[in-house]
């Protein structure tokens, strides 16, 4: 999204989060400081924290935007993994948030397939209509009639339920092999956000973990403006195929931050 913006020429500024994401007086700070034209945000699952917006937290920025004239774009590529989470932001306030949904993460990477909801099919028009012509006349056909027949027949839901389930099976391993971290995850996250200690350098820990063999992204790759608000690793356990693959790269980001390891 950072890179994107800046291909725009967006001016993009990072909000302050806590467990629940954006918190409503940094928002609302920065609508008066900055007059931002929108706010983009993941509210369940945010990558990279899985921080998840509480009902009221979502209708508090709400309002903020409303009184302030903001447009909200909604990210919730990761939404439908989070079984229990509050409705979407687009549900509550249709009038004021551009959705996106991606089915990359909840049905599949291949077929490169997402939707959009607008507010009005004037502000969507006024969006998509002049770069149609330029770049798309339509979505790949054949992605859209897969994903249309998936959707139709209860295969998607089936997808992302297993998806869901995996995911639970690979966050309760992390919990497991990395008991005593500072770790923050949704019950069924993809990925997980391991916090360090203030003394640990994370490019040391990331480098001495590629060196094994393990990749893991630094807070910095997140970060907007500035430097990370969080000395933090971005854990993905979606990315191996394979259970005990996910369980060794564990293994050895445990044995790097010196825990003491369980069986
Ligand atoms: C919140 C969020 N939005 C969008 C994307 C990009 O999704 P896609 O692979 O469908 O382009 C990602 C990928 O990690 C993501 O985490």
């Amino acid at each position: 999204m950072a890179s994107l913006a800046q291909r725009a020429h967006v001016r993009v500024r990072g909000l302050e989060i806590d467990s629940e994401g954006i918190i409503p007086d940094a928002f609302e700070a920065a609508c008066l400081k900055e007059r931002p034209k929108a706010l983009y945000c993941n509210p369940t699952d945010h990558n990279p924290t899985t921080a998840v917006m509480s009902e009221t937290r979502r209708r508090e920025l709400i309002d903020i935007a409303r009184r302030h004239s903001v447009l909200i774009i909604e990210d919730d590529t990761l939404g439908r993994l989070v079984s229990d989470a509050p409705p979407p932001l687009a549900a509550m306030a249709p009038d004021v948030v551009w959705y996106i949904m991606g089915l990359t993460k909840c049905l599949a990477h291949g077929l490169r397939m997402a939707y959009v909801v607008a507010p009005s099919a004037t502000e969507m028009e006024s969006v998509f209509g002049p770069a149609r012509r330029l770049s798309f006349w339509a979505p790949a056909a054949l992605s859209a009639a897969i994903a249309t027949y998936w959707i139709e027949q209860g295969t998607a839901e089936a997808i992302c339920a297993a998806i869901r389930d995996e995911s639970r099976e690979r966050v309760q391993l992390a919990r497991r092999i990395l008991d005593g971290a500072d770790l923050a995850a949704t019950s069924e996250a993809l990925h997980v956000w391991l916090r360090l200690d203030a003394s640990r350098d994370r490019h040391d820990f990331v480098a001495s973990l590629e060196r094994q063999g393990v990749l893991v992204r630094p807070s910095d790759l997140f970060a907007v403006d500035g430097d990370p608000p969080e000395n933090a690793v971005r854990l993905s356990l979606s990315s191996p195929p394979s259970r005990a693959e996910v369980e060794c790269g564990l293994r050895t980001v445990a044995s790097t931050l010196g825990l003491v390891s369980s069986s």
